[in-house]
């Protein structure tokens, strides 16, 4: 896997991720004594949330480290990849925040969601959706075409429009009961170099590593006019795909 997370360098400088997921534990509703299952739940800190609102939580990540920076949090999480669920008819809602973007396999993700829902369970996530970070996606294409690198090889991220997410929940046995794509433009903490080195790690990759601090300083440069503000903040173009939806049969 090209993507790694470090748990640290997580909580320093995207901790906005978790704060701006709480519309979306909102939207969940969770319940005392619900079983839930969070879908990609990072270093735990939404889970955290369902937690105390009473309801019991399986959190699943692919990442180790973030496994066990949920466990310091003394959460039930567990090391799963979202596209290969094995859990069978076992949980009342299941709830994702900024995850499901990173696996392209999305038919996989809703099968194995569909299969670990109860009968009429909930499925309540937010995701990037059609326009997400695409000025970023235009400065890698322009700055990996130099290098004679196709960035479409070393893009990870998959940012559906509502007809494509919606036609595959739908196939499924997803009855969709709410449904948006907006844009969230997020100011950053801090500078625009370590989101990158956060969030674009399959794109640097694509290069040796003595040129990864000249590409992120081009990527930097291509990005400045168009996402730095006068006051110096960055301002990222995110694009959110949020919705509801549940198991009919
Ligand atoms: C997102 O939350 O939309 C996102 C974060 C990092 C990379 C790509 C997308």
């Amino acid at each position: 896997m090209s993507q790694t997370w470090d748990p640290d360098t997580y909580a320093k400088h995207a901790r906005f991720v978790s704060d701006l997921g709480a519309p979306v534990v909102d939207l969940l509703q969770p319940q005392s004594g619900e079983r839930i299952l969070d879908l990609g739940c990072g270093d735990g800190a939404l889970t955290e949330r369902l937690q105390k609102a009473g309801s019991l939580v399986v959190a699943i990540d692919s990442s180790p480290e973030q496994v066990s920076a949920a466990l310091k949090r003394g959460l039930d999480a567990r090391i799963i990849d979202a596209s290969a669920l094995s859990f069978n008819q076992e949980f009342d809602a299941v709830f994702s925040n900024a995850s499901l973007h990173w696996i392209q396999d999305a038919k996989a993700v809703i099968d194995g969601v569909w299969r670990a829902l109860k009968p009429n369970g909930r499925f309540v996530a937010e995701l990037g959706g059609a326009g997400n970070v695409e000025s970023f996606r235009e400065a890698f294409q322009c700055a990996l075409a130099t290098r004679d690198i196709d960035s479409n090889a070393a893009d990870p991220w998959y940012f559906p429009t509502t007809k494509q997410y919606r036609a595959l929940l739908a196939a499924r046995g997803f009855s969709v009961r709410s449904m948006k794509l907006f844009p969230r433009p997020t100011p950053l903490p801090g500078d625009i170099t370590h989101w990158l080195e956060l969030f674009a790690q399959p794109f640097l990759k694509a290069v040796n590593a003595a040129d990864r601090p000249t590409l992120i300083q081009e990527v930097r440069g291509q990005l400045k006019s168009k996402l730095q503000g006068s006051d110096g903040i960055w301002l990222v173009d995110y694009v959110r795909l949020r919705f509801v939806a549940t198991r009919t049969e």
